[in-house]
């Protein structure tokens, strides 16, 4: 049967390289699996006030979060952790308290930068963040990726270099998701 994986891009930009790579490893998944990507550019800013009247916005990104089997985790790195846009959808989607859309989730992590350490420190942050709220997160493999000339071709899919790799990770990351759904 059909497997719905919710994709949370931690960058908001247009051209941003994570969503690049978020659509790209959709490309390298089998045919049993859809990738939706959650909007979070127009939930509030957290306010605990606000848990008994939730926004319309957070409501739907709960419902994506809860219908889908899995999440999946694209994002850049931001001073060492991750973007402050990705932590709020992370807050707002996790309350009232005993209702978050997280718990039980089976989570991948993954990111693309500019620079060398393709995100590592971002994704150890999010890991903690993870655990927390009690979604299996898988452990390995890691994926790193620095934007490197040939990472995308010229169609946006995942270059030759990279892509025996990738291919490899999202596999096991469905076969995570397969594992630890409900
Ligand atoms: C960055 N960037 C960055 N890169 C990195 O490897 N470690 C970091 O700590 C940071 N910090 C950081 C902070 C802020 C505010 C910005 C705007 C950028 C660079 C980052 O890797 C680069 O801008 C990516 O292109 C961002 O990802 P998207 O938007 O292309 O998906």
């Amino acid at each position: 049967s059909q497997i719905k994986i919710a994709v949370v891009i931690g960058s908001l930009r247009k051209d941003s390289l994570n969503r690049k790579l978020a659509l790209a490893l959709a490309h390298l998944a089998p045919s049993d699996v859809t990738f939706e990507h959650v909007q979070i550019d127009d939930l509030p800013l957290y306010d605990q006030d606000d848990d008994a009247k939730q926004a319309e916005s957070v409501r739907r990104l709960k419902a994506q979060i809860a219908s889908a089997q899995g999440v999946l985790f694209v994002t850049p790195e931001y001073n060492r952790s991750v973007p402050g846009v990705l932590k709020n959808a992370l807050d707002n989607a996790s309350r009232p308290y005993g209702q978050s859309a997280w718990a039980g989730k089976p989570a991948g992590v993954i990111g693309v930068s500019i620079g060398p350490m393709g995100t590592s420190m971002a994704q150890q942050h999010l890991r903690n963040v993870l655990a927390y709220l009690d979604m299996p997160t898988m452990g390995q493999p890691e994926a790193y990726i620095q934007n490197k000339e040939g990472l995308f071709d010229e169609k946006g899919h995942v270059g030759e270099a990279s892509r025996e790799f990738l291919t490899g990770w999202v596999a096991k990351y469905v076969a995570w998701v397969k594992k630890h759904s409900a």
